[in-house]
């Protein structure tokens, strides 16, 4: 019978006696599926475990925190912070195109996380090898990628924040045979905050893929600005639950003529993109309240600088995809 404590006990079990006096490591996103897997393995080897964040300045506003401040706090893991954000805005400079910038940051990532691998491996000379890598694949995916097993090769285009491809790691998967819901219950139970376990979808590329033109510091300011605002309008509305993801676009390309304060401006648009779903296949437009929006509306246009409309996405999937990159 199934029960969150079972699998904990169970994956700890496994997991020790699949790594050993070894070392194993894993790349955390932010996302609730590495933080559960990262902490599974955690409190069963404890020490052999480095996790490894990639900071590249494309998360909304206080992810990166909660990552280095109150994950580690709740898991005792050591974490190794890697500061990339002036490499990954150099390598994204002058690009527009969506599945370039989709390419260049998965390929930065790689780049980023093999070096800092490379980093644990040597800080520790004499010391067990690192054969292991932690992937916090749940059971949906292994159905999708035909239940392949044992080797790195994950399915590339949702896992952005994943991982290297030619690593030669052994993988410790102790997601593998969860859906979503368990991966959340056994995080609560591992006493993970809930910033973190019930945090909706956010994908790997982040916010580079949700500016509409060029990726400048300027405007990934601007943006989390934005995000943040509707993120707490959001919550305060208690409407997280309802709604499966909104994401928050700017469209940096796109200037329109508005009147605010003493004068005529000349900004930028902000989306809302509110979707309901149930495996993000596919997707309707939330019908959210007006006064949320309105709220939303108001305060983004009152407070973020730059940005002189709010509009409102309502396009069910398919057509549009979730994302508009
Ligand atoms: P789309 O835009 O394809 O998105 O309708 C479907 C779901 O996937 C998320 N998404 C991603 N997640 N890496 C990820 O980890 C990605 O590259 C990526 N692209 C989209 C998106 O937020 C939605 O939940």
């Amino acid at each position: 019978d199934w029960t969150t404590g079972n699998v904990i006990e169970e994956q700890i079990e496994a997991i020790r006696a699949q790594v050993g006096d070894r070392r194993a490591i894993c790349g955390l996103s932010g996302g609730v599926d590495s933080a559960v897997a990262a902490a599974l393995v955690q409190k069963a080897i404890g020490p052999q475990l480095t996790c490894v964040y990639v900071d590249h300045g494309l998360m909304r506003q206080g992810e990166t925190e909660q990552v280095e401040k109150d994950f580690v706090a709740a898991t005792g893991v050591q974490l190794k912070v890697v500061d990339a954000q002036e490499r990954f805005l150099t390598a994204l400079a002058g690009v527009s195109d969506p599945e370039e910038k989709r390419k260049i940051i998965g390929r930065e990532f790689i780049r980023v996380f093999e070096q800092a691998q490379a980093e644990i491996v040597a800080e520790a000379p004499g010391d067990q090898p690192v054969e292991f890598l932690v992937q916090g694949t749940l059971y949906p995916d292994v159905v999708e990628s035909g239940g392949g097993s044992g080797t790195a090769n994950i399915k590339s285009h949702h896992n952005v924040g994943g991982l290297p491809e030619d690593l030669e790691f052994q993988l410790i998967e102790p997601l593998r045979k969860l859906f979503k819901d368990e991966v959340r219950m056994v995080g609560q139970e591992l006493g993970l905050p809930d910033e973190i376990v019930q945090r909706q979808p956010f994908p790997g590329p982040g916010l580079g893929i949700r500016i509409v033109g060029e990726v400048t510091r300027e405007r990934l300011d601007l943006l989390r600005e934005a995000d943040a605002i509707a993120r707490e309008e959001l919550t305060a509305a208690g409407l997280d639950r309802d709604i499966w993801q909104c994401p928050v676009v700017l469209l940096a390309d796109v200037r329109s003529v508005g009147v605010q304060g003493d004068g005529r401006t000349y900004g930028h648009p902000i989306v809302l993109r509110p979707v309901s779903s149930e495996d993000a296949m596919t997707a309707d437009w939330t019908r959210m309240p007006y006064d949320v929006l309105a709220r939303i509306s108001t305060r983004i246009t009152n407070e973020v600088r730059d940005v002189n409309r709010v509009v409102l996405d309502v396009t069910s999937k398919p057509p549009g995809t979730i994302e508009w990159e």
